[in-house]
């Protein structure tokens, strides 16, 4: 039975976009049962809208405390039956009550490569610190900002040439690919966490599968005789 997930978003909704298509296409055994925004208008809406899944904004100013505001959240995913939640460019920080009815069935992500670089600009700020090698990270939700149990790491490398813009836009290509998979490996119950570490059954990943023809990535690419 396909899991029924819950996306709460709060702006373009690309990552939304690209976890429907990979529904569609059979890669992913879920459904959509709610697509919830922070933000009213968020484009992600209209996408969500436009495949018949069903839709709300829930706006942190109509609620006199984040303890309320998390309260409406988990009483709509709730009633919309979902059994695991993705966050996908959610704005806000959940709190401890609605982290704490789904342990280990929230999805997050980041796009930097974490524990590098958390918060809300990690695109930008991996960007400004110049790093040679950036990407983005795939984690189960605590209770803490951007710190639960990592399930996925994909990495690019950063250019001399490049703006945040277009590293940001790296990243998001990458996120498109491993966001799905995470979210496919969840709906298939093959996400085994311990402590830190999230195993994926049935996987024994030798390293040149890691990145068939690169194993190890390496930016500016070494000269001869390194
Ligand atoms: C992504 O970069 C994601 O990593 C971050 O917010 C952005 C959301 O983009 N959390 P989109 O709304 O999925 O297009």
């Amino acid at each position: 039975m396909p899991l029924p997930i819950a996306v709460l978003i709060s702006g373009s909704g690309s990552n939304l976009q690209a976890i429907i298509d990979r529904i569609e296409s059979g890669a992913i055994e879920a459904k959509i049962v709610l697509v919830a925004s922070s933000a009213p208008g968020a484009f992600g809406l209209t996408r969500a809208a436009g495949r018949g899944i069903p839709t709300r904004t829930i706006a942190p100013e109509h609620f006199c405390s984040r303890d309320e505001y998390d309260q409406a959240l988990l009483d709509a995913v709730t009633a919309a039956g979902a059994r695991a939640i993705v966050l996908a460019g959610f704005m806000r920080i959940l709190g401890p009550r609605f982290v704490r009815a789904f342990p280990q069935r929230i999805l997050n992500i980041h796009p930097a490569l974490l524990p590098s670089f958390a918060g809300t600009h990690g695109a930008r700020d991996a960007a400004a610190y110049g790093v040679k090698i950036s990407g983005c990270t795939v984690h189960f939700v605590d209770e803490e900002m951007d710190h639960g149990p990592v399930v996925v790491q994909a990495a690019v490398p950063a250019l001399d040439a490049d703006t945040a813009e277009t590293l940001a836009a790296r990243v998001l290509a990458l996120e498109h690919r491993i966001y799905p998979q995470a979210v496919a490996w969840l709906a298939a119950g093959r996400l085994c966490v311990n402590g830190r570490k999230v195993t994926l059954a049935g996987a024994d990943t030798p390293l040149a599968a890691v990145e068939p023809g690169a194993a190890y990535l390496v930016n500016p690419p070494l000269e001869q005789g390194f």
